[in-house]
């Protein structure tokens, strides 16, 4: 063969090679060591007069390097210079991890549905609170010993809101004030949020949390409505008929107020606190307390999740600790 037709034939059978096997079949043909196309020609420079020899060395030198060039381009267009990206369709598929919610998501979104299910609208409130919406408006004026029911994170002198010192709330029953000083009766409403407690954390208790709040309001709302709307809620979140019982408590914003537990796995527990809207409640947004009634609540996100879930350390929802939150 002439390195013309060596040339020729080397390119073209690269060109089509499919495989690490074909290259290597064109390699031997042309390069091969013992009788290479090129290989023999090569060989046979030694016995050329100068002047061929020259010239002819040239050429098949050059051309040695371009079919190993053209071999190895042609090697990384198949793949075949790294094992990794050479396609096994033998091999098990990489398992496709999917985003999915957090448990306190979850149980919000379940309570948003439930109430939305029995009429209730769903309102939100600012984090940041002024000591009135708070506090004051909540029937719990400066210094009486009910404030002490909060340990309350405040905010620096300088965040002062005209009379109000500002805070984080440490409940979502601010929410009530703010919604009656906009809204008429009758509604229901239900307010999820973020608490803050200037507390200890152990695994009962977190500097923050979540609560829902609820208050309905009307010309003739009464404890018996209440107690349907929590039971029919009861059955719902926890899927099944699920006994519910009241005990008198005290809450400044409530008259009466109360304390609601449920049965739990044979165990009574307790979940949120409730009761009749207090008359200094209505003053407070200018209704008239002869004319209208209301009842609210308010429960503990974290602590229903752990029910349901049978958590029990509320530091968990915080922890970022994948192990805990895959299970849900
Ligand atoms: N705000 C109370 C707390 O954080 C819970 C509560 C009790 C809310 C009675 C209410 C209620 O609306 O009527 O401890």
């Amino acid at each position: 063969m002439t390195l013309g037709e060596i040339k020729e034939k080397a390119l073209a059978a690269i060109a089509k090679a499919q495989n690490l096997k074909d290259l290597e079949a064109v390699k031997n043909e042309f390069l091969g060591r013992q009788d290479g196309e090129l290989t023999t020609i090569l060989r046979s420079l030694k016995d050329m007069p100068p002047e061929e020899k020259r010239e002819t060395g040239t050429a098949a030198n050059a051309l040695r390097g371009e079919i190993e060039s053209a071999m190895k381009s042609r090697l990384g267009v198949l793949g075949a210079g790294s094992s990794s990206s050479r396609l096994d369709i033998t091999r098990p598929g990489e398992k496709v991890r999917v985003g999915h919610l957090h448990p306190l998501t979850l149980m919000e979104n379940r309570i948003k549905e439930i109430f939305l299910g029995l009429n209730f609208s769903i309102v939100e409130g600012p984090e940041v609170e002024s000591e009135h919406y708070n506090f004051d408006a909540l029937n719990i004026p400066p210094n009486h010993p009910a404030r002490d029911m909060w340990d309350t994170f405040w905010l620096p002198a300088q965040y002062k809101d005209k009379d109000s010192r500002q805070l984080l709330r440490t409940h979502t029953s601010p929410m009530q004030i703010r919604y009656m000083e906009t809204h008429q009766p009758p509604f229901q409403i239900i307010v999820p949020g973020r608490v803050f407690r200037f507390e200890a954390t152990d695994a009962s208790h977190e500097v923050n949390f979540h609560q829902v709040e609820g208050l309905m309001v009307g010309p003739d709302v009464n404890l018996a409505n209440f107690k349907y709307v929590i039971s029919e809620f009861f059955n719902q979140l926890l899927n099944q008929k699920t006994d519910i019982r009241l005990r008198p408590s005290y809450f400044p914003f409530v008259e009466p107020g109360l304390e609601v537990d449920i049965k739990w796995k044979g165990k009574w527990l307790e979940v949120m606190g409730a009761g009749m809207v207090h008359p200094n409640v209505f003053d407070a947004v200018k209704y008239n307390p002869q004319q209208v009634k209301g009842f609210a609540f308010g429960m503990g996100l974290e602590r229903l999740a752990m029910i349901k879930y049978k958590i029990d350390d509320i530091r968990l929802f915080y922890s970022g600790d994948l192990r805990f939150v895959d299970q849900f």
